[in-house]
């Protein structure tokens, strides 16, 4: 038996009837008793105390007092928006996933945000964006959990509480890295070099993108998909904004953070509500599943690396539009909850350091910030797909289970939680497989040494870069290293900036009145090419 309250409508899930917060002509109770009279309370004579008996009074007050639930842990600040995502169906060659298929249409919901402000903060402060998507497909939900930046600080998610701890407002007073001391925040990149091509990004026009409909997305890990046959390929995804990649320049960035704090927030909103509809095509980057998993010697496994698309070009895959504002900021922007581990057939994940510990990350944070195991089943969250599943009760708990005992196998129950029969799924080509791939090895807490190489991104990265753009690099690390206090944490960066590039590391040393360091070691020869389109921005193909 299907629980009855989640029995998909196909209507949006804010347009559920069901979810309607305000039904019928009258003020009510939450209960739906009628009300006459909201404003005064139940007192003991009209000047006399106010009666514990007056339960309008308490429902109201109560609830109001319970009206803000945690904000997220990171990536408190953010904007969401409904749209769809369209398949070209190009991606049949290498993955089963229905919603790629030519023409289908499948509901999304976007939420974009800033890592580190609360959800108070400012939109245009310098920092990475995420671009998370849910697709609500036929098949269940997908996630893509990406930033507008295709590589992250740190290669092993054991590191992610370390990363947060340094970036986040300072213990004692509480006050943001950005209008502080910067010291923890560069303490941890200067001394975690594999951090140095994140923070690159942040340092360049890429950390103060000038509208969120002027970003691109990447999933930044490798994912792994299956195709019909069987046959596995790794890919990387990218979003490709239709009107380009744009930045305000740091002076912009600065006055309208004053001027309008929600202005990313605001242009999203408004856009989408004058009809120019933000739009994306998705792509992908393809390469074999062999068995050390490296591309051109990159490996794919390294989080704080990208293939540049002259090696792997972007093949586009579908589009998305977002198309329709959030009713209720509460409901949905604040209460999707995403999660790298929500797949569907033909997608799965790889043995990536950091997305291991993302699997467990974001459902264990959603259990106290979303109040219990039940948030799939909040409307925003809840999938368009027919849900029956052997998971019952907790807090929250909206479906009214029928049956016996959900165990499996199960004689009383027709096989249980399932229809007569208890088939898992009718369609096996229609269930969701992991990846059969091959692994073997000692428990180590180790890095291998393809992790190794720090510099040589960084340094392409900043080759790619136009004169305009490398100026303002320098006077990004200029004005935030100029913010420590710690003379060493500022030499030691010096010293990361002299092996990406000495030249980056002689402007900012400059600026910071301190002498150059030498690079360690041997710069490794690069040949960016002029059409690093990934790196420098290129237009929407097509
Ligand atoms: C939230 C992206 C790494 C833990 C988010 C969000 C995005 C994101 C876009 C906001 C989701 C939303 O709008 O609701 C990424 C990317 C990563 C990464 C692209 C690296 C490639 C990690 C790691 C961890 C982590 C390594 C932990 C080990 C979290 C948590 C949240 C979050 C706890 C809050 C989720 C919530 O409260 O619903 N991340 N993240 N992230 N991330 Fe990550």
């Amino acid at each position: 038996a299907t629980p009855d309250t989640r029995t998909p409508t196909g209507a949006p899930a804010s347009e559920d009837p069901r979810s309607a917060g305000q039904q019928g002509r009258w003020l009510t109770t939450s209960t739906g008793t009628r009300l006459r009279d909201t404003d005064h309370s139940l007192k003991a004579g009209e000047r006399g105390p106010t009666l514990l008996q007056d339960h309008h009074l308490r429902e109201k007050v109560t609830h109001f007092d319970h009206e803000r639930i945690p904000e997220r842990v990171v990536h408190a600040r953010g904007a969401g928006a409904h749209g769809y995502f369209e398949g070209y169906g190009t991606a049949a060659s290498v993955t089963v996933a229905g919603l790629f298929a030519a023409g289908k249409r499948t509901p999304v919901f976007v939420r974009f945000s800033t890592v580190l402000g609360s959800r108070g903060s400012a939109d245009t402060v310098r920092d990475t964006r995420g671009f998370a998507t849910k697709f609500y497909t036929d098949e269940g939900v997908w996630d893509l959990v990406g930033n507008n930046m295709p590589v992250f600080f740190i290669q092993d998610g054991i590191k992610f509480p370390d990363i947060i701890h340094a970036g986040k407002p300072h213990p004692d007073r509480e006050i943001p890295q950005a209008q502080s001391a910067h010291d923890t925040f560069w303490d941890f990149v200067s001394l975690h070099t594999e951090a140095q091509h994140h923070a690159l990004w942040n340092m360049s026009d890429r950390g103060i993108p000038r509208s969120y409909r002027m970003m691109e997305g990447f999933g930044v890990h490798t994912f792994r998909m299956i195709n019909a046959a069987g046959e596995t390929s790794l890919v990387k995804f990218h979003w490709k904004p239709r009107l380009g990649i744009h930045s305000l320049t740091w002076e912009e960035a600065q006055l309208i953070g004053g001027l309008d704090p929600d202005f990313h927030r605001r242009d999203l909103a408004d856009a989408i509500e004058t009809g120019a509809h933000p739009e994306w095509e998705l792509g992908i980057q393809v390469f074999e599943d062999t068995d050390d998993q490296l591309f051109e010697g990159i490996d794919l496994l390294d989080p704080t690396k990208l293939v540049p698309e002259e090696f792997a070009p972007v093949q586009p895959i579908g589009r998305m539009v977002l198309d329709r504002n959030p009713t209720n900021f509460f409901a949905e922007t604040e209460q999707v909850a995403f999660h790298v581990g929500h797949l569907v057939p033909g997608i799965d994940v790889t043995d990536d350091p950091l997305v291991q510990a993302r699997l467990f990350s974001y459902v264990d944070t959603q259990l106290t910030r979303l109040g219990g195991p039940n948030f799939n089943q909040i409307p925003v969250n809840r999938t368009h797909a027919p849900v029956n599943d052997m998971l019952r009760d907790g807090f929250h708990q909206h479906a009214v289970h029928s049956g016996v005992a959900p165990y499996r196998p199960n004689s009383l129950d027709g096989g249980c939680p399932f229809t007569a029969g208890g088939d898992l799924s009718d369609d096996q080509t229609r269930a969701f497989v992991d990846a059969a791939h091959n692994v073997a090895g000692p428990k180590v807490r180790t890095r291998p040494a393809t992790f190794d190489d720090h510099f040589t991104q960084p340094r392409l990265f900043w080759q790619s870069m136009s004169p305009v753009e490398q100026e303002h690099i320098i006077r990004a690390y200029s004005f935030e290293l100029g913010k420590c206090f710690e003379r060493a944490v500022k030499e030691r960066q010096l010293q990361a900036l002299a092996n990406i590039d000495p030249r980056l590391c002689a402007e900012v040393a400059t600026a910071l009145g301190l002498p150059a360091p030498k690079p360690t070691g041997e710069l490794a020869v690069v040949t960016p090419s002029p059409a690093l389109s990934q790196l420098s921005g290129g237009p929407w193909p097509g």
